[in-house]
């Protein structure tokens, strides 16, 4: 087909607005895929996606649909991930695209997240498709909903089309909608090759499979290609489109979307936002925006046993294979042994990793708490990064510490602002801005740090808020701070994998809250344990684990012994999830006590 009819579109939803079911229904409509390849929702494919019913990484599909007009038309859909931890990945899939569909539950309304992926179509320039999904349901108000959509992001919405994407209600329109009003790509098929990668994926036997868009040119299986930022080349094996199922090419022109395969080792060398071109002829300058995602969040990995060790560096590898933003590096504990500081994009990142660790390579690890990255400046003039909060210089050696800062928005129903306002004071949040939308909704903003939204406060907000408010965030820089190290002793040793950055202000309440906490979390043993937290030298809190009584021991040398068995064997299933600091056994939720401190 001519580049005059493609239209390469994405989605923009609110998680559970109806982005997978709307997909598959245009991937059905347009018979890419029969009814029966549908059974299985065809757009997110990892297992953990859709146990968490959310899309993690974006896939694409190439759909073929005659419009009313009687001509045959080219529609990519490119998927667009759903959390903020991969809003990097969100804007590169947007600058792949001409248009998006902004798909908004029209039982609910314009949620946070929806707002940010909305403004950064915005600046790209893309043609927004306002669609009301669920009409079908009885509370669906898609009248309100125009309103909120036209007062909130200010868009047109008197052509908003109302539909259902699991009655089918809605979806032709929404074709045809796509056809007229999103642009097609430009033809620059005579310019020097440029495609932007907006997805990649480790495939055991044909190495790293690169998805992308061809901005310029043309590119043909066999070429020999460079990623203009990470300065690799290769040949191209393989070439293709996505129906969603891979279908081998030849060739691709600028405006399509396609996969090739080209025996890439690790998806760092061909990585989202790179730039691919010709090594015989390559452009001069690469596609604007690209930027490394950097981690923000930064944890711990120890196995429990530590003849895991060498299986946890095995499966980090592998993953790295396959998740350019996965940092790690060997980490020695005193407390913890040997394991590996791993850097995230976020907390969802984090989770999502661990879980795979633990359940597709059966690892058993102890994960200490979620730490940012401070920027450290020494008396003698020295600035660095730390990760770890063990690794923060003594007092009399630091000139300052900054902290990341973020600016959060939120939209919630009226009755929860006043709640919410608390949570944000309460973790030292800076009040920016306030607007009451329809319906009672508002959307709060604030300023605060990193720090204290990756602890439980995403929790908290959908708690304090029963569900009904959504969040998002993205940091605007560092700022300097009264940050202090605060340390954990069990047992007069100090445990360097519990030591957190606290503001000097919050350092007695966290410390007192800690002790007290991993009290409640420490089985007692056969000798009494002390908990102290200090600052430096000074001791601030402290607490401590009585000691077994002796009758409890009694009893159980007395009697038989199939009950001294049962007693073991229980003790041994406690233990699965413990790890030995000194000669006191703290369990897993121990490391992660500072999450459950309000
Ligand atoms: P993410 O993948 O996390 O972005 O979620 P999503 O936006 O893809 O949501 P999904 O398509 O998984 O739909 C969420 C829920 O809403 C599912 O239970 C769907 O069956 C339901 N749903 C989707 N569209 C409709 C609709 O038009 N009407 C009704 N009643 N339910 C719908």
């Amino acid at each position: 087909v001519p580049v005059s009819r493609i239209r390469n579109f994405s989605i923009i939803a609110h998680i559970d607005h109806g982005k997978s079911t709307l997909a598959d229904r245009l991937l059905q409509t347009t018979g890419t895929v029969s009814a029966r390849e549908m059974k299985e929702q065809f757009l997110d494919n990892m297992d953990l996606e859709r146990e968490r019913g959310i899309t993690i990484k974006l896939q694409a599909a190439r759909m073929n649909y005659t419009a009313r007009d009687g001509q045959e038309y080219v529609l990519n859909l490119i998927d667009t991930p759903g959390h903020v931890d991969f809003s990097y990945e969100v804007s590169r899939s947007l600058v792949a695209c001409e248009g998006a569909l902004l798909v908004v539950d029209a039982s609910q309304g314009v949620e946070a997240q929806t707002l940010a992926n909305v403004y950064l179509a915005l600046e790209h320039n893309l043609e927004i498709i306002p669609v009301l999904n669920k009409i079908d349901l009885p509370g669906a108000e898609p009248e309100r909903v125009k309103g909120e959509i036209e007062e909130i992001i200010g868009l047109d919405c008197s052509g908003a089309i109302k539909a259902s994407a699991k009655e089918g209600i809605g979806i032709e329109e929404i074709l045809e909608s796509i056809v007229h009003l999103v642009p097609p790509p430009q033809d620059t098929v005579n310019k020097p090759l440029r495609a932007l990668i907006f997805d990649s994926y480790y495939d055991l036997y044909r190495g790293v499979i690169v998805y992308f868009r061809v901005v310029d040119g043309a590119v043909k299986k066999g070429d020999k290609v460079q990623f203009m930022a990470s300065g690799k080349g290769c040949e191209i094996d393989e070439l293709g489109i996505l129906s969603p199922t891979q279908i081998q090419v030849q060739e691709l022109h600028a405006g399509e979307v396609g996969y090739l395969a080209a025996a890439i080792k690790a998806v760092e060398d061909a990585r989202v936002g790179d730039t691919i071109t010709l090594a015989a002829k390559p452009a001069e300058t690469p596609l604007p925006g690209y930027a490394e995602a950097k981690p923000m969040v930064f944890c711990g990995l120890f196995p429990i046993d530590a003849d895991q060790y060498g299986d946890l560096r095995e499966a980090l590898d592998k993953l790295k294979l396959n998740d350019a933003a996965l940092h790690y590096e060997p980490e020695t504990s005193s407390a913890m042994g040997f394991g590996f500081r791993c850097g995230f994009l976020g907390l969802l990142h984090m989770e999502i990793v661990q879980e795979r660790l633990e359940r597709e390579y059966n690892l058993d690890l102890i994960t200490t708490a979620p730490s940012v990255v401070y920027q450290v400046t020494t008396i003698a003039g020295e600035s660095y990064e730390i990760d770890n909060p063990s690794h923060l210089p003594p007092a009399n050696e630091r000139e300052s510490i900054a902290e990341p800062y973020v600016k959060l928005e939120m939209i919630t129903p009226e009755s929860y602002v006043g709640t919410l306002m608390e949570l944000c004071q309460n973790r030292r949040g800076i009040f920016k801005d306030m607007k009451y939308l329809t319906q009672g909704r508002t959307t709060l903003v604030y300023e605060l740090p990193l720090a204290e939204v990756v602890t439980d406060f995403f929790d908290q907000l959908k708690s304090r808020s029963r569900g009904y408010a959504s969040m998002e965030y993205h940091v605007i820089g560092y700022r300097e701070n009264a940050l202090v190290k605060l340390d954990i002793l069990i047992n007069a040793d100090m445990v360097d994998s519990l030591a957190m950055i606290v503001h000097r202000d919050k350092a007695y309440n966290v410390g007192r809250a800690l002790v007290e906490k991993l009290k409640e979390l420490i089985p007692r043993h056969q000798f009494k344990i002390p908990i102290q937290a200090s600052i430096g030298s000074r001791v601030i809190a402290s607490e401590h684990i009585p000691a077994l009584r002796k009758d409890v021991l009694a009893k159980c040398y007395g009697g038989d012994i199939s009950r001294k068995k049962k007693l073991l064997q229980k003790q041994a299933k406690g233990k699965k999830r413990m790890k030995s600091v000194g000669t006191v056994d703290v369990p897993q939720e121990a490391f992660m006590a500072v999450l459950k401190l309000d």
